[in-house]
């Protein structure tokens, strides 16, 4: 088992990770996902394995349009959008942007999931597919959302400055990014102590971590995801031209919304 700060009880072997240096998603990591979204749950709940830890329901019925499921904690942050045009990173089945054309503001998604876009579209959204990191829109946004901690997307702490970037590339001058975020610091389970060899998920920050879904009978692949705590980020999002404006920690997981920084090109860099 290769070198990683998280205590293991179940030591899942974990292959080698993808090298991208932009470490874009592949659709293909999320198949089962996509196969939970396109059947609507039917082989059970979709579960979650962080390496090393245990795995974890996540409900799909909210996504899925089940009248009696709530929305997630983060849902919330949508109070902090003021106006359009807002784009929605990761927007899954769009639930956020229906919430957001209902306040009458106008707001598009991607996804890198044609199972989630066509969901969305369906009910009315704009939604495409599309990967972040290439996605040229031909405009910018007054807000970006990455919700249900998609500020993990960059999957490793060294892909976050040009992941920030990258954002700032399509923020207008007065825009800003509204995030949730998962704090690994408030896992017992995981140290402090970042691995010296770079192997594994610790590639020398705790929150750089692995992903893999479990869907029926069958196991998805791992893929990276980050973890970053809110202190992190602050220093990261400095580095790449934002400051914060809003910060709300919750137990573990934490809203906050990054703001360009007057003068500064966050997608030229320092
Ligand atoms: C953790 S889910 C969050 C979904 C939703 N935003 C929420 O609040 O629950 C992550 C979503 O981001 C999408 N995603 C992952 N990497 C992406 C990328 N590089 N560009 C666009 N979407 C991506 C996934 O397909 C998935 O739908």
């Amino acid at each position: 088992m290769p070198d990683s700060p998280r205590k293991s009880s179940s030591g899942p072997r974990v292959p080698a990770g993808r090298s991208a240096p932009d470490g874009p998603h592949a659709a293909g990591d999320q198949a089962l996902y996509a196969q939970a979204l396109a059947d609507g749950g039917a082989r059970g709940e979709l579960l979650i394995e962080r390496h090393g830890l245990d795995r974890e329901p996540t409900s799909l019925r909210w996504w899925l349009r089940d009248p009696d499921a709530g929305p997630p904690h983060d849902v919330r942050a949508l109070d902090l959008v003021t106006s359009g045009p807002v784009l929605d990173i990761g927007c899954a089945t769009g639930r956020h942007l229906e919430l957001l054309a209902g306040r009458g503001v106008e707001a598009e998604g991607i996804d890198i999931l044609a199972a989630a876009t066509e969901l969305a579209r369906r009910h009315g959204c704009r939604a495409r597919v599309a990967d972040i990191w290439t996605f040229r829109p031909g405009r910018q946004y007054r807000h970006l959302l990455l919700l249900g901690h998609n500020i993990g997307i960059p999957g490793r702490l060294a892909r976050l400055v040009p992941f920030l970037r990258r954002l700032g590339e399509l923020l207008r001058s007065d825009g800003t990014v509204i995030l949730s975020g998962r704090d690994w610091r408030a896992d017992s389970r995981i140290t402090a102590t970042p691995t010296a060899s770079g192997t594994g998920p610790g590639s020398g920050y705790p929150g750089d971590t692995r992903l893999r879904h479990h869907y029926g009978s069958a196991t998805g692949p791992w893929f990276d995801w980050l973890d970053v705590d809110p202190d992190t980020l602050a220093a990261q999002a400095a580095r790449a031209g934002f400051c914060v404006r809003f910060a709300r920690h919750g137990t573990g997981r934490y809203l906050a919304e990054l703001a360009k920084v007057a003068g500064r090109d966050p997608g030229r860099g320092v």
